[in-house]
């Protein structure tokens, strides 16, 4: 017992050890091409949901933007056209961070966007534990949209219950961060929304500041890869399948066939959103030969209910 206690505090320390910033890089907000208006009237959110945490401040942010009169469009990314963002004054990203990054899928597609030269642009993340490199993650986004002559002008990160299944959802963010979103986590989101018109309107940017801390030496590492191996067995029980087609719907890869109960392990990202949105706990997962249960299981033995902020009552 005492030997288990030892390793929790030395993993502890060497956590925040590895966590701890080493040195900033900062890229200049000189180098950003002139908002194309301090008047946005067209504002587009972007987001990627898994266990619809990011989906949640998307849509707060959108209220908060319409109730300051703006036309507001919110879009799943991958349903998103992209030739049609060049016609939005305002586009903010949202995305939760996986695996110490942007998840890839994200990435790739704002690689690929066309020029939107001008254009205020900010990201947000919804992350898991304070340890977890959110602040590069939002800044990655961001870095993507200046590649396209987006100009950053609002960045942020949302704490919530983080969604990675571990086998019995006790790990310590799990469970340290099981009440949030609270009001708190809302206000914030309503300040990152009213701060980034705000500095629009005084035509201000904000640099992009990497942390460079030793931790930064994860991303580096196959971190799915070594993952996918610890998935020793991931496929669909037949019996309990009820057809839906919601793991479809929410593999970023297509990777996975519930008729067939078949998953490409190659093109599979270890995002668990197949498992994390089976309605029918029919998606079968081992992680080190322990079975693993998805979110909304975990909420419902947990007695778990996600606070929703009041502005849904109203906003549509
Ligand atoms: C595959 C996976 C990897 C994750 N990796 C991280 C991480 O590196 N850092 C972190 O803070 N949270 C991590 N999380 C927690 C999520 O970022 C967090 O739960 C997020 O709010 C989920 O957003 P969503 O509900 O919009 O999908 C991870 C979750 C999953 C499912
Ligand atoms: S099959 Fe893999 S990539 Fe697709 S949802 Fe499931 S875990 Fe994610
Ligand atoms: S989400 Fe679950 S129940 Fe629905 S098709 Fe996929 S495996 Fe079957």
């Amino acid at each position: 017992m005492d030997s288990r206690r030892n390793f929790i505090k030395k993993s502890a320390i060497v956590g925040t050890a590895l966590c701890l910033p080493i040195f900033w890089t900062r890229e200049s907000a000189a180098a950003y091409p002139d908002l194309k208006t301090r008047s946005p009237k067209k504002a587009l959110i972007l987001w990627y949901s898994q266990t619809g945490q990011t989906r949640r401040y998307a849509r707060l942010i959108s209220c908060i933007l319409k109730e300051k009169n703006l036309t507001v469009d919110q879009r799943e990314i991958q349903e998103m056209n992209k030739n049609l963002l060049p016609a939005y004054d305002l586009i903010i990203v949202g995305t939760p961070v996986f695996y110490y990054d942007t998840p890839s899928n994200v990435s790739d597609w704002l690689a690929t966007i066309p020029s939107i030269q001008g254009t205020p642009v900010a990201a947000f993340v919804s992350f898991g534990g304070p340890e977890g490199n959110q602040h590069n993650a939002s800044c990655h986004i961001l870095k993507l949209l200046a590649g396209k002559g987006g100009v950053p002008v609002g960045r942020d990160a949302f704490r919530n219950i983080p969604s990675y299944p571990t086998p019995g959802w006790n790990s310590a963010n799990q469970i340290s961060a099981q009440h949030l979103p609270n009001a708190a986590t809302f206000d914030q989101v309503r300040r990152f929304a009213a701060d980034t018109l705000e500095r629009i309107s005084r035509g201000e940017t904000i640099s992009i500041g990497y942390e460079i801390a030793l931790r930064e030496g994860l991303r580096a590492l196959p971190l799915v890869s070594m993952n996918k191996k610890l998935i020793n067995k991931h496929t669909v029980d037949a019996q309990k399948c009820i057809r839906c087609g919601t793991c479809v719907r929410k593999c970023p890869t297509k990777a996975i066939d519930p008729f067939k109960q078949i998953v490409d392990r190659d093109k599979c990202l270890a995002c668990f959103g197949c498992l994390n949105n089976c309605p029918a706990d029919a998606v079968v997962m081992e992680y080190g030969g322990k079975r693993l249960y998805g979110f909304p299981e975990y909420l419902k033995r947990n007695k778990i209910t996600i606070m929703e902020p009041p502005e849904f009552n109203t906003c549509s």
